[in-house]
């Protein structure tokens, strides 16, 4: 006899996530990045597609492979990641924001590998666009939107103010200074953030139990 392994209730559903770390070029050989490994955005992919979503996963740098099934677009900086998610934002039916999108630029990108010749070094950074900042602007209606807050400290605080700004319906807030939380763990624990202003709190789970239990949530605030 065979039985569902999952239950199908994403078909139709079309889910736009984005996933790890962006990498800021300094000059051919050296970027900036940030520990952000993936895992977490990956997970979500992989959930919803086996739920039934089409999916695309936008991901910057990740050593983790794509999952089955998902559609994938592979980028390195915060503005390459950009254009693939506006390019893709309109067919969704709701935006995961995993990544860990680089806050910083270098401005002037070296072409050439920059020479050890002086005692100090001086790079001047600018600010990348705030991709989820612009797709709460552009957000239409019946369209979900779900961030992800990083902090080290005023969790609650931060995350809500994100939430507000960015004009999400969900916002996962992410204390990454714990061992068991955040960046390149196989674990998280995150509390959760409503436009009404509930709080939930979730206990600490593996990122792919966490993907469902999102997943879960944001079918509920939509269908
Ligand atoms: N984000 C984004 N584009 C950026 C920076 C962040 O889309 N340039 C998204 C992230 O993918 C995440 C959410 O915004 O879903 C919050 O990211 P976070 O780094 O926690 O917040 P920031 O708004 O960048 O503020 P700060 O780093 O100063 O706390
Ligand atoms: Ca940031």
């Amino acid at each position: 006899r065979f039985t569902m392994a999952f239950a199908a209730d994403m078909l139709g559903i079309k889910v736009l996530v984005t996933a790890a770390g962006t990498y800021e070029p300094i000059d051919p050989v050296r970027y900036i990045g940030n520990r952000s490994s993936g895992k977490m955005g990956y997970a979500i992919a992989e959930a919803a597609k086996k739920r039934g979503a089409e999916v695309i996963l936008v991901s910057g740098p990740s050593a983790l492979t794509p999952p089955d099934g998902v559609e994938f677009i592979g980028v390195e900086s915060a503005a390459e990641m950009r254009d693939a998610v506006m390019e893709h934002f309109s067919e969704a039916d709701m935006v995961i924001k995993a990544a860990a999108v680089a806050d910083y630029r270098v401005r002037n990108v070296s072409d050439q590998k920059i020479k050890k010749n002086d005692e100090e070094l001086n790079l001047v950074l600018e600010k990348n666009p705030d991709i989820l900042k612009e797709l709460g602007e552009k957000k239409r209606a019946g369209q979900i939107l779900v961030g992800f807050a990083a902090e080290t400290q005023n969790l609650l605080e931060y995350a809500k103010a994100k939430l507000e700004k960015k004009n999400l319906d969900m916002i996962v807030a992410n204390d990454v200074s714990r061992k068991d939380a955040g960046f390149n763990t196989d674990t998280n624990v995150v509390k959760l953030l409503y436009r009404n202003g509930a709080i939930e709190e979730l206990p600490i789970m593996t990122k792919h139990k966490l993907a469902d239990e999102l997943l879960n949530r944001v079918l509920k605030i939509k269908y």
